[in-house]
Parts: C-alpha cells; structure tokens; sequence
C-alpha cells in the first residue's frame, strides 16, 4: 500500500503557489487547458497531485494504492465487509486520476478516501522545473500526510481495521497528540493528531516530499529565502523518521514539508514503537528563516 496521490481544492492558485510548486519544489505541470485542474508530476508517474482552483482552500481526496490486484479486491472486501459503503469508479474517473481502477468512500471526518490499483506509469520521463535529482517514491509512494482528526484514537483505529495500517511511533509535544502511521518501508505515510496549531478535523496540515539528494533540498532552501516565501518551519531534524527537513507555508492553508533521508521501516518484527516528547531533534523553529 502507499499514498499514490492527492487532489487539492485551494483558493486559487497564485504566484506564491507557482514559486513553491515549481521555483522550489522542481515540479512538472501537466498541459492543461485554460481553468483545467492543475496536475504534477513528481516522478515517473502520470501524475500524482492536482489542484482545483475552487476558490476554497480543502482536501479534495486522498488516494492510496495498493501494490497488487489481489491487495485491492483484499482491502476492498475487508471494507466493505466492515459496512464502508465503496463506490466504483467509473472509467472516466479513472483516466482522471490515472489508475487502472479505483473506488471511493468518506474515511474518517469526512474526507474522501480512494482506493485505487494500477496508477499509470507515463510513456514520457519526469522533466522537474529545477535541476533537482528527483523524489524518493516508488514503493514508498508519493510522501506523507499528517491531519487532524476530532477523534484521533478512532481514526487511527479505522486505519488500522480498514486498510492495514501499523504504528510507527507517537509524539506528543505542546497541545499537539500525533500518532504515525506507516503501510510500507516510509516510517510513516499518514500522521493523525488532534486539531492544533490552526488545522482543524478533517483538514491537512502538511505534505511531505522527500528529496533524493540533501542539495535538492538546501538549494530549494535558498530559492525560499530569494522568494521570500513564508516558512513554517525553518530546517530541522525530526525525532521519530530522521527526516532533515523544512516547511514551507502554502496559500492553500496547509505546508509542504520539503526533506531528506528518512529513516524506514524494514522489518516489522524488529521496529520497536516508541514515544516521543518533541517532534525535533534540532531546527524546525517557527517562521521565516530570513528577517
Ligand atoms: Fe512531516
């Protein structure tokens, strides 16, 4: 399983939203015609972000993948058995999000949740907008998540029971309660807390894409300081996955988390869950990195 892509709703996407996709990040946009979605490439995939410009900032969707055909119709069981009602894509939902196929449900505080199998590898190889040697996906999927639930302890459950999910670890520091969550070797793929820190139930505060190279990651630094684009966090270290790592604060309400050499989950036999009392082990300090 893995988070294979996201559609988000934003206000409308500006020169900000360009400078960050694509000045700082290296993404590629897909042509699009005038008032289409606005789709990105990260890697070798067709794509695995959109942006609807809705003139509301939210969550559209959530689409995880399963690695096999035999895992879709499994989890698809599973959640149907558990009384999920699922809805079946039909083909042209499927050419939009570039899957062979996919169902649909509301998971936990009302966020569409997709299931999907089969996202199309593209025939063209990825062209990034800056010279950056590219994004740790693959199996690992497109990054991670984290986002408030008004009932964290449930929603961690209904992961768990509904698509498979295992604790990584948990951080508890100022009024946030984080639980992480992992589906494959990426230590986690989904965080959970409470609503903190402006993020309300249901609603996204980060994503995070994770770099091949660390100078990927300190040369998009830099373009942050040229552009004076707002930081949520300055570069740090995190505790539990080791990601070296800076947030930048998107138009859209939410943050891109932008790092480096997370640390995996290979066997689950040996991983030892653990609790944390901060979420760095040094940076991540609130605001600007400039000023
Ligand atoms: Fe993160």
């Amino acid at each position: 399983m893995q988070l294979s892509y996201l559609g988000i709703n934003v206000e409308r996407l500006d020169a900000q939203w360009e400078a960050i996709l694509f000045d700082v990040l290296g993404l590629e946009a897909r042509p699009r015609e005038e008032g289409a979605p606005l789709q990105l490439r990260v890697d070798d995939r067709h794509h695995r972000i959109t942006l609807y410009s809705t003139g509301e900032n939210s969550t559209a969707y959530v689409g995880w993948e399963a690695d096999t055909q035999a895992e879709f119709d499994q989890v698809l069981r599973g959640l149907r058995e558990q009384g999920v009602a699922c809805e079946e894509a039909d083909a042209r939902l499927c050419e939009e999000r570039a899957v062979m196929r996919m169902v649909y449900f509301e998971g936990p505080d009302g966020v569409r949740t997709e299931l999907a199998f089969g996202g199309v590898v593209d025939g063209q190889p990825f062209k990034p907008s800056r010279a950056i040697s590219g994004f740790n996906t693959g199996e690992q999927g497109l990054g991670h998540i984290l986002m408030a639930s008004a009932d964290p302890a449930a929603t961690v459950q209904w992961y768990q029971d509904k698509l498979g999910f295992r604790v990584s670890d948990y951080i508890h520091w100022d009024e946030a309660r984080a639980t992480f969550l992992h589906c494959n070797p990426r230590h986690h793929s989904l965080a959970i807390m409470n609503p903190c820190f402006g993020t309300g139930a249901g609603e996204l505060n980060h994503l995070m894409l994770q770099a091949r190279s660390i100078d990927d990651v300190g040369r998009g630094y830099d373009e942050v300081q040229r552009r004076g684009i707002p930081l949520a966090l300055t570069l740090g270290k995190h505790t539990n996955d080791h990601m070296t790592s800076f947030y930048m604060m998107t138009p859209g309400g939410f943050a891109i988390e932008y790092g480096y050499g997370g640390r995996t989950i290979e066997d689950e036999e040996d991983w030892e869950v653990q609790f944390y009392n901060a979420p760095k082990l040094w940076g991540h300090n609130l605001g600007k990195a400039q000023d």
